[in-house]
């Protein structure tokens, strides 16, 4: 079957090197994709927002299953028109995706439902806003309401720092027009659980941890990512069967009790605290870059397990025993300013899988396109094994305006 990915960043390849290991799969297309992904699908410079042109696309090249990588997408309500349309599509609509997209929303859930997470407030007044917090002790956590790519949440470390946030949402509508949502301040090793979910039922992938912090020894400003692992030696299988019934199962069965079932990849955004395992993100789709150490991990079709949970079918889903370690290199000054278009060379000399967050091809040349350009992940017996090895072969990429972390899994290797 032809099959359609909407993206063009590293999820998105890991998402297509997965299908193109399908028997089922002959044929795959990227909207918009980039210069890694070009060599495994076709890219079609269309955007992952352009809803309309998405269907258009879809109806005209027979896609049997069209699978959504952004949030965005999401939010623009692709899954609802695909739908309308009767063509088959991988993803949550845009009413169940709100658990990602309005974080009152997956607060007001989590509340109601008893799942447990930091205690909140909400806000879109900024004199009462800043009235509460003048009430409350540092650190506390201010969250813009809305998709502000990762940059919405800001944790004050003085008063005055907390004002000018406020005013920066609330007033100067720096980030949008929206509500704050005013969060406890919790502590303890942050972690990614996704599954997959079909309404009440829930699958769950092998856990892994980002490193959001753009330098090793986590300092520096924080980024979209800089490299993941799995799985995880300090989550405990207790702690694992807990999240997965009273945080992931309990989510799932909230949004069917609230008429909004969700299908597609429910991310939990989890931390470890002294008082148990509480949720600080959900997010409606697979986490960039968690995606690329998670599905090389994959061992079943997993066009099977899309197709599964599309048409509601129950799937057992396999992994591979082995570990993974991913490292991305990002463009120098990511994730502030940053220039694009610097030639990469020697990936043909890389023994490893190489994802492409953001590259373009000029005149049979790669170039950076972005401000996390390569992900390499590399599968081994042992995290350890898996980190030495991911890091001399990313040692071997040669680009004058990249840099990367050396230290990722650096709390399960000590
Ligand atoms: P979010 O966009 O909600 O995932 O938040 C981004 C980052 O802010 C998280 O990965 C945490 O490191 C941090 N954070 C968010 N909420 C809290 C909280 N309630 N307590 C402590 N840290 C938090
Ligand atoms: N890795 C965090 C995210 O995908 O949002």
């Amino acid at each position: 079957m032809n099959v359609l990915v909407i993206g063009g960043g590293g999820r998105e390849h890991a998402i297509i090197d997965a299908l193109s290991k399908s028997k089922k799969v002959s044929k795959i297309y990227a909207a918009p994709g980039n210069a890694g992904i070009a060599q495994l699908a076709e890219c079609m410079p269309i955007k992952d927002t352009d809803v309309d042109n998405l269907v258009t696309f879809a109806y005209n090249h027979n896609i049997a299953l069209t699978v959504v990588g952004p949030e965005v997408a999401l939010a623009a309500g692709v899954v609802n028109a695909f739908e309308a349309h009767e063509l088959k599509i991988f993803g949550p609509t845009k009413e169940a995706a709100q658990i990602e997209s309005s974080k009152e929303f997956a607060k007001h859930l989590m509340q109601k439902y008893a799942i447990p997470t930091a205690a909140y407030k909400v806000f879109s007044d900024y004199k009462s806003a800043w009235n509460y917090v003048q009430a409350q002790s540092l650190p506390i956590v201010l969250k813009y309401d809305g998709l502000a790519a990762g940059k919405g949440v800001v944790i004050p470390e003085t008063l005055k720092e907390a004002e000018s946030t406020l005013k920066d949402m609330l007033l100067n509508d720096k980030f949008g027009h929206g509500k704050v949502v005013i969060e406890e301040f919790i502590t303890g090793p942050e972690f990614s659980f996704m599954c997959f979910v079909c309404r009440d039922k829930v699958y769950p992938m092998m856990l892994a941890q980002d490193h959001k912090r753009a330098f090793d020894g986590d300092k520096g400003p924080n980024t979209g990512g800089m490299g993941a692992y799995s799985p995880l030696p300090f989550i405990t299988k207790a702690d694992e069967e807990f999240a997965y019934k009273h945080i992931m199962q309990a989510t799932a069965n909230a949004l069917v009790a609230e008429g909004c079932p969700f299908k597609g990849v429910l991310y939990g955004g989890l931390m470890k605290t002294p008082n148990g395992i509480k949720v600080i993100e959900f997010n409606a789709r697979f986490g960039d870059p968690e995606t690329e150490v998670v599905l090389p991990r994959l061992q079943s079709d997993v066009t099977d397990i899309f197709q599964a949970i599309i048409n509601e079918t129950p799937i057992d889903i396999k992994w591979d025993k082995r570990s993974a370690v991913g490292i991305v290199m990002a463009s120098k000054g990511y994730p502030e300013n940053y220039e694009k278009g610097f030639e990469i060379k020697n990936l043909d000399k890389v023994h490893a899988t190489v994802y492409h967050m953001g590259t373009r091809m000029e005149n049979g040349k790669i170039l950076t396109n972005g401000g996390r350009v390569l992900f390499i992940t590399v599968l081994a017996e042992s995290l350890a094994e898996a980190q030495k090895k991911a890091n001399e072969e990313v040692a071997k990429i040669e680009c004058d305006n990249l840099f990367h972390r050396t230290d990722i899994a650096w709390q399960a290797i000590k």
